[in-house]
């Protein structure tokens, strides 16, 4: 649903955020996103108020508990994911990494594990350490014509001993949006279980894991306005074949917390509800803690309708430059998300971010941690990419003073 977003929209947006205020202009954000004030209060007043242990019998610990859990249960309804469970733990890259520990367990010497080319690194390194244990490793090849993972590549890579496809929803630098339900029907006849990388997809559109039928889905709440944490959703399926790295003494079927190594931050869950607050403003639901699935999406639907403009500007300026090469679908339509990357003629990419940051302007140039992509695309991956990287809170006045400063650096 596309939402008429008016200039009173866009303030209400940016005065739910302090951060905004300063003179930074925030467009790396998807190394990290700025928080409203709701998860900041939050997570004060948890830890003013009951910082204790959980399970306890007195009545603090018994709050503390019951807000963990309340952060647990949000969290799956962002991921739609009432059949499954949402695990929480410090990053996305400690969650897939336990995540291959785990399948370490049952795989077998022959086994095969796919990994996507394009993908970052933390959905790729824990899987090839599986190497170590007689795994084979299978590279779904990006066509570096135009930046696509064609599904005729990965059905070739895909076999009878296929156990796992490892893959982004978006890659955190090309932008593009895979097609998950396609990708993870083909997995499925072949199958193998998927895990979707969904970080850098989060911050933009609703996500939906039970419209998907994906098997994992991870992503990291400090990109997605909250505190810095991450959460990946299991099926109870899929989960129902691992075991869980907790202590010996918890049953496996304690979920999620057999897979939450020591449990999680406490603090951070009342933070990621600061973040219910705030969808709850952005959807309009007046009652606290009433939002339901319908307000989510409402709330996306916000998001996206706020970023399809900026992110079309930017790609149309970019286009207009004979001199630079979009990293990516050289397009600003709904099928990518505002993450654009690109490379210059003739200036380094650590020469046009010095000019931008220089501006108080916060970009962000280098391989974005998907090495493997700026390999195969024959670029030094430590110059890589200049990536703007924007969200809903960004505003056009913002995205002119960027292109008003690229004319500069650009030359
Ligand atoms: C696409 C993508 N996947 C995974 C990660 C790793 O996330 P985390 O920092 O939570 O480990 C990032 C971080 O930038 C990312 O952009």
């Amino acid at each position: 649903m596309t939402i008429e977003v008016t200039a009173e929209l866009r303030d209400r947006i940016r005065s739910a955020f302090p951060a905004l205020a300063g003179d930074t202009v925030f467009l790396e954000n998807a190394g990290g996103s700025q928080v409203p004030a709701a998860v900041a209060d939050r997570v004060r007043d948890y830890m003013v108020s009951s910082y204790v242990q959980l399970g306890a019998g007195y009545e603090l610990s018994q709050r503390a508990t019951d807000l963990v859990d309340e952060a647990h249960a949000f969290v799956k309804l962002l991921f739609n994911g009432s059949d499954g469970d949402a695990i929480l733990g410090p990053s996305t890259s400690a969650l897939l990494q336990m995540l291959s520990n785990s399948y370490s367990k049952v795989l077998s010497p022959g086994d095969e594990v796919v990994v996507a080319e394009i993908g970052h690194e933390a959905n790729i390194g824990p899987w090839k350490g599986l190497a170590d244990s007689g795994i084979e490793i299978r590279w779904w090849e990006m066509d570096p014509s135009d930046f696509s993972s064609p599904l005729g590549a990965l059905e070739g890579v895909l076999s009878d001993r296929t156990a796992l496809v490892a893959f982004p929803h978006v890659s955190n630098l090309l932008g593009e949006i895979l097609d998950v339900p396609a990708i993870t029907g083909l997995a499925h006849r072949a199958g193998a279980r998927v895990v979707v990388d969904g970080v850098a997809f989060a911050p933009h559109r609703v996500m939906d894991v039970a419209a998907w039928g994906v098997d994992y889905y991870a992503y990291s709440t400090y990109k997605v306005y909250g505190p810095h944490m991450a959460a990946m959703w299991a099926s109870r399926d899929a989960l129902a074949e691992l075991q869980g790295p907790n202590h010996f003494f918890i049953p496996d079927d304690e979920l999620p917390y057999k897979f939450e190594l020591g449990g999680v931050s406490h603090e951070g869950c009342a933070g990621i509800l600061g973040l219910r607050d705030y969808l709850e403003l952005l959807a309009g639901v007046g009652e606290p803690g009433a939002l339901d699935r319908s307000g989510v999406e409402h709330a996306f639907d916000v998001m996206t309708s706020c970023e399809l403009p900026l992110q079309a500007r930017l790609v149309e300026y970019l286009r207009s430059r004979p001199d630079v090469r979009i990293i990516g679908p050289a397009h600003g339509g709904p099928s990518r998300v505002g993450t654009v990357s690109f490379v210059h003629d003739t200036k380094s990419s650590r020469e046009i971010t010095e000019v931008v940051d220089g501006s108080g302007i916060a970009v962000r140039h280098g391989h974005m941690y998907a090495y493997h992509l700026c390999e195969a695309l024959g670029m030094d991956p430590e110059d890589g990419v200049v990536r703007v990287s924007l969200v809903h809170y960004n505003t056009p006045d913002e995205i002119e003073r960027l292109i008003g400063v690229f004319d500069r650096a650009l030359g």
